[in-house]
This record gives C-alpha cells, structure tokens and sequence, in this order.
C-alpha cells in the first residue's frame, strides 16, 4: 500500500446542481451489502454515520442535512474492502455518477487529508475527519474492556492513546491534526464518541 498514491489531484467533486439530492439511506445500505464483504468495516462505516449524525442533530440541523451528514459518514470507506488501491476516488465517483449532494462527496474526499490530498473545508469535511480515527479507537478499546462502553472515561481512551502499542494503526497524529482543524479539543471529541457510540445502528 506504500507505494501507491492514493491523491486525487483535484478540488472540485460532485456537480453543484445535485445540491440537496440525498441517496435514500436503504440504497446506501445495499451499496455498502454488495461492495463491503468485510463485517468489521461495516461496523466502522455505520458507526462514523452515526457519530456524524448524532453531531448534526446536536447543532439543531434540519432532517435533510443530518441525512448528509450521515450518508458521508456510513460510505466513507466503502470502496476499502475491495479496492484498497482506489479508496476514496471510487467512491466519489460511483456518487458523482449516481448524481449525489456535492457537499458529501466533497466530505468523503476529504477524510484523509495526508492521503488523497484534499483539505477538509466545511463543517462537515472536517468532523467526518474528527470522527473518523477516533470511532475506530474508541470502539478498539471497548472491545477490551470487559463492561464495554459502560462507564467508559475519557482519561482511560487518552491513557490508551499514549500507548502507542494499543490499536497501533490508529493515527494519533491525525486524530491531533483533525481536533485543530474542527477547533474542538480531543477530550471533547472522545467525550462525544463515548456518549453516543454505543447506541449506533449497525442493521
Ligand atoms: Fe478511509
Ligand atoms: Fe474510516
């Protein structure tokens, strides 16, 4: 995987005349059943939709937005399992082609900005970025702990982050990065990920 550049070599995704046009969530569910084999990616996909969700109700955004917000959240990484050496540029285009939103095209083009070269810039590019990293460490951690995410604190996740042993592919200089990008502290984003993780639909 080091050898190949994942860039996508430009700015501009989707066509602003989609704007509003939202994928029913069953359709997204089926793309995610047919293109991802592996259980534990799903997880992870369902689980950033959720987080990504359960932000835009916080902000009082409207049901069409929080939709947006999910749909970049739970296909973020579905072109991962079977095209690794494609992610995210099949994604993108699969939507552009299907007509999506821009604006969540834009946010799945930009959830690794070291990667595919694209600066997260709205709200929602930059919390999907936050999310990211952080749902899968968190949810690593729960997996060890024998009560779960039950009285889960956050000086425990930070004490796991500076094990850099424990979940050892989780970038924690991304997870730094994206809090700086977001203006919200890392404490305030794992506090988040606890409070509302647990509770993610993964049907
Ligand atoms: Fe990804
Ligand atoms: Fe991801």
């Amino acid at each position: 995987m080091e050898n190949i550049s994942l860039l996508l070599n430009r700015d501009l995704f989707g066509s602003e005349e989609n704007r509003g046009k939202v994928m029913p969530i069953h359709e997204a569910k089926t793309l995610l059943d047919d293109w991802v084999k592996n259980e534990k990616l799903k997880v992870h996909m369902k689980q950033v939709g959720h987080l990504m969700k359960a932000f835009a109700i916080s902000k009082g955004y409207s049901e069409e937005i929080i939709d947006k917000w999910y749909l970049a959240g739970l296909l973020h990484d579905a072109d991962w399992d079977q095209w690794p050496d494609q992610h995210c540029r099949k994604i993108i285009e699969e939507l552009e082609s299907k007509a999506i939103d821009p604006e969540i095209i834009r946010a799945i083009a930009s959830h690794g900005p070291r990667y595919f070269g694209v600066e997260p810039k709205s709200e929602m590019d930059k919390m999907l970025y936050a999310f990211d990293e952080l749902s899968g460490f968190v949810h690593a951690y729960s997996l060890m702990r024998p009560e779960g995410y039950t009285g889960m604190e956050v000086k425990g996740v930070k004490k796991r982050l500076k094990d850099k042993t424990f979940a050892a592919q989780v970038s924690r200089e991304d997870i730094q990065d994206a809090s700086e990008r977001a203006e919200i502290p890392v404490d305030d984003l794992i506090q988040f990920v606890i409070g509302n993780q647990a509770d993610a639909d993964l049907t």
